[in-house]
């Protein structure tokens, strides 16, 4: 069952180019549009809708938070994202006018299925982005968008992730055809680029995970970790280093890049590992020039910098003690390529220091208790 790899989850990262491709797969047509048969929400309902929430927890909620950069640029509709336990009891401003997304991978973690219940009591529509046929988030949500990853054994979640950011952007491109705005033109080129996308995630398993493997099975007394992302690397950072806590029992923290001199550089001292997601140097605006100089100060403060960039990226190499380069998309589309040498890191890591990266201590696959 395990495909002949030494635990679930690494048969689960190698999966992904299936996970995205099945995910995408009958939803795209040849000249370049979208259908999403399953949205069973009025076309004039999602029209009218002035607000997104997604609302998730754990890695699902990093998957959320993914989805509300591509969202609100492609659709121009402001996008919140909130851990589906606190987005209860806050009182919410959910109305008829609000399309909730709930993401869950088992479609029965119970937070997230009350902040469903909650949401429809308010009169919000919910479409659930859902990996489990038939469990009990996706029958009580008004709609839901499957994700094709298969069934997910090992508690962290790595396939499930993927397939997850990869119905959210289906989601947000969807919405951006129906309602028609200045990205419209885009949409065809996007779906093209995501069509892309199971290929170059081969490309960095074949290519990539040998080197990721060889740092962090050298890295096994690393007393804690930080990653630093910024814009959608900023949830990439963060899933990185819960999947770190998760399996290598490591202490891992995520920032926004841009944090950095607002505290959490204070932790910088001589050979502090800091794991870094770096934007594309392509991209319209300053981001790639912005983190480049953070390697640039960490590294001046002694850190072990491990960079994550994009293939013909040369400007990183001067700071970086290790870099791994990942193919070339667009910036919003990254998460599914710099999320991967991650995911390895963490599985490589735990299984050096002897762990069972399958069964995490005190973790279970689904949370089916508030
Ligand atoms: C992390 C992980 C958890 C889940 C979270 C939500 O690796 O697996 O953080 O993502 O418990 O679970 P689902 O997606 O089933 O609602």
């Amino acid at each position: 069952e395990k495909d002949g790899y030494p635990s679930f989850m690494e048969k689960e990262i190698h999966d992904q180019p299936s996970a995205v491709g099945d995910t995408l797969l009958g939803r795209l047509d040849e000249n370049g549009s979208l259908t999403l048969d399953e949205i069973k929400i009025d076309e004039s309902v999602l029209r009218s809708i002035d607000k997104i929430v997604v609302i998730a927890c754990g890695t699902a909620a990093y998957a959320g938070q993914v989805a509300r950069y591509a969202i609100e640029h492609w659709c121009r509709i402001p996008t919140e994202v909130e851990l589906a336990h606190e987005f209860r009891y806050r009182d919410p401003i959910v109305n008829e006018k609000t399309l909730v997304v709930a993401v869950s991978q088992s479609g029965e973690t119970m937070d997230t299925l009350m902040a469903v219940r909650h949401a429809q009591e308010q009169g919000a529509k919910v479409v659930a982005i859902c990996n489990t046929n038939g469990s009990t988030i996706p029958r009580e949500a008004d709609a839901v968008l499957y994700t094709h990853a298969g069934p997910e054994i090992a508690v962290a979640s790595t396939k499930a992730f993927l397939a997850q950011i990869t119905a959210a952007y289906l989601l947000g491109l969807y919405l951006a055809q129906l309602r028609g705005n200045k990205y419209k033109d885009e949409i065809a080129t996007l779906l093209a680029e995501l069509e892309a996308m199971p290929a170059k995630i081969q490309r960095v398993l074949d290519e990539v995970e040998p080197q990721v493997k060889a740092l962090a099975s050298s890295m096994e007394d690393a007393g804690s970790v930080l990653f630093l992302g910024r814009h959608v690397g900023f949830p990439v950072a963060m899933e990185g280093a819960l999947k770190l806590k998760e399996i290598a029992y490591i202490h891992a923290e995520g920032f926004a890049a841009g944090e950095l001199k607002h505290g959490p550089i204070a932790l910088i001292d001589q050979g502090q590992p800091v794991i870094v997601i770096v934007p594309s140097p392509r991209g319209r605006d300053s981001l790639h020039a912005k983190v480049v100089s953070n390697i640039q100060e960490i590294r001046a403060r002694g850190a072990e910098t491990i960079v994550i960039a994009e293939e013909g990226d040369e400007a990183v190499r001067e700071f970086a003690n290790h870099v791994f380069y990942v193919p070339q998309s667009p910036t919003l589309l990254q998460p599914l390529l710099a999320t991967v040498p991650l995911q390895i890191f963490a599985c490589e890591l735990a299984g050096a220091k002897g762990y069972d990266v399958d069964q995490p201590r005190n973790l279970a696959k689904s949370v089916t208790v508030e």
